[in-house]
């Protein structure tokens, strides 16, 4: 944990409009004003995304969140539920939110959360504003669950990395879309089951194609070097194997007790290691499509995908 002075100075950067990488329960954020466009506009340039890509805002409570979306009732059950945690509610924005118009890309939509790593409460209350934060990871790559990815991806980039070791989760937040329906735009750190039970009923799930529903979710992501094939139950010679349970031969495994937390807090950790390693190829063992396994299974897609450069 950094002391108070490390707090202040992290704080102090942000206000001046400078970038800081801070660590979340899930992975490591780029974090900038939120209130301010020339800060907002490095975040794009320092990971090279797109601008029509928006931005997660991250509050430090629910009293702080009402100030820039529209609240509803059932906003307040779900946060009062999953605040802090792995939980991005997609609201309207307030009219007078007072934010960046590039946090959003101009939607009238809000991505908002509280995260619950104690070194992100600390720098949202030491700060006392809205932080937008992507991951910080240069777009596409992979995203970051240590100080050193971030500085291995970011390095001249950024002002600060506040270190406060591994992300416990290793997954970004799931993302709710609470229009008409609730809709799950994103699969992440808090399994859809849980929202489910929450909510009294399945939720509907978005659809690849809507521009509006799913803004950034591009299909190639979190691309290590290497090409990647999933469910692979046997490998070939040049092949190195990303194993999930009991498997032998596995260069590095998710979690041998086929445990999906553990998977999920070792996944980009692992697919870090082999892209530092060599360009060979990887393949991975089949995960199981439930609880948190649906978000690996999500991000290991987006990583076997076809490139577009
Ligand atoms: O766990 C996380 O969510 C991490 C940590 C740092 O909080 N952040 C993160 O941010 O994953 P990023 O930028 O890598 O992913 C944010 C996703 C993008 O797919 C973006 O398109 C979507 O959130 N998003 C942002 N605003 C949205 C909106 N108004 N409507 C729908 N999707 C939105
Ligand atoms: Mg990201």
């Amino acid at each position: 944990m950094p002391d108070t002075e490390g707090f202040v100075r992290a704080a102090h950067v942000l206000g001046a409009g400078g970038l800081v990488s801070f660590p979340t329960e899930t992975v490591y954020g780029l974090g900038a004003d939120a209130r301010q466009d020339a800060a907002v506009a490095r975040i794009f340039e320092a990971k090279q995304r797109p601008t029509f890509n928006p931005l997660i805002v991250h509050v430090a409570d629910i009293d702080a969140a009402k100030r820039y979306v529209i609240w509803t009732d059932l906003a307040d059950r779900l946060a009062t539920a999953f605040w802090p945690g792995p939980l991005t509610l997609v609201l309207p924005l307030r009219q007078d939110a007072g934010l960046s118009p590039l946090v959003t890309a101009d939607l009238p939509t809000l991505a908002i959360r509280v995260p619950a790593h104690p070194v992100a409460q600390r720098l949202l209350a030491e700060f006392d504003g809205p932080v937008a934060a992507p991951s910080a990871n240069p777009s596409g790559k992979i995203s970051p669950t240590q100080a050193q990815h971030v500085i291995d991806g970011l390095t001249g980039r950024i002002e600060a990395v506040v270190d406060g070791g591994a992300c416990g989760v290793g997954v970004e937040s799931t993302i709710l879309g609470l229009g008409d329906a609730p809709t799950l735009l994103r699969p992440g750190g808090l399994p859809q089951e849980a929202l489910e039970i929450a909510l009294g009923g399945p939720l509907a799930t978005r659809s690849e194609a809507d521009p509006l529903t799913a803004p950034g979710q591009m299909l190639s992501h979190y691309a290590p070097g290497a090409t990647v094939r999933l469910n692979a139950t046997e490998t070939s010679d040049h092949e190195r194997l990303l194993g999930f349970g009991n498997v032998e031969g596995a260069t590095l495994n998710l979690s041998p007790a086929a445990d999906l937390v553990e998977a999920a807090a070792n996944l980009f950790l692992h697919l870090h290691a082999l892209d530092a390693q060599s360009d060979a190829p990887i393949a991975v063992s089949p995960v199981p499509d439930i609880g948190l396994g649906r978000a690996i299974n999500d991000r290991l897609r987006r990583a076997a995908a076809p490139r577009d450069h």
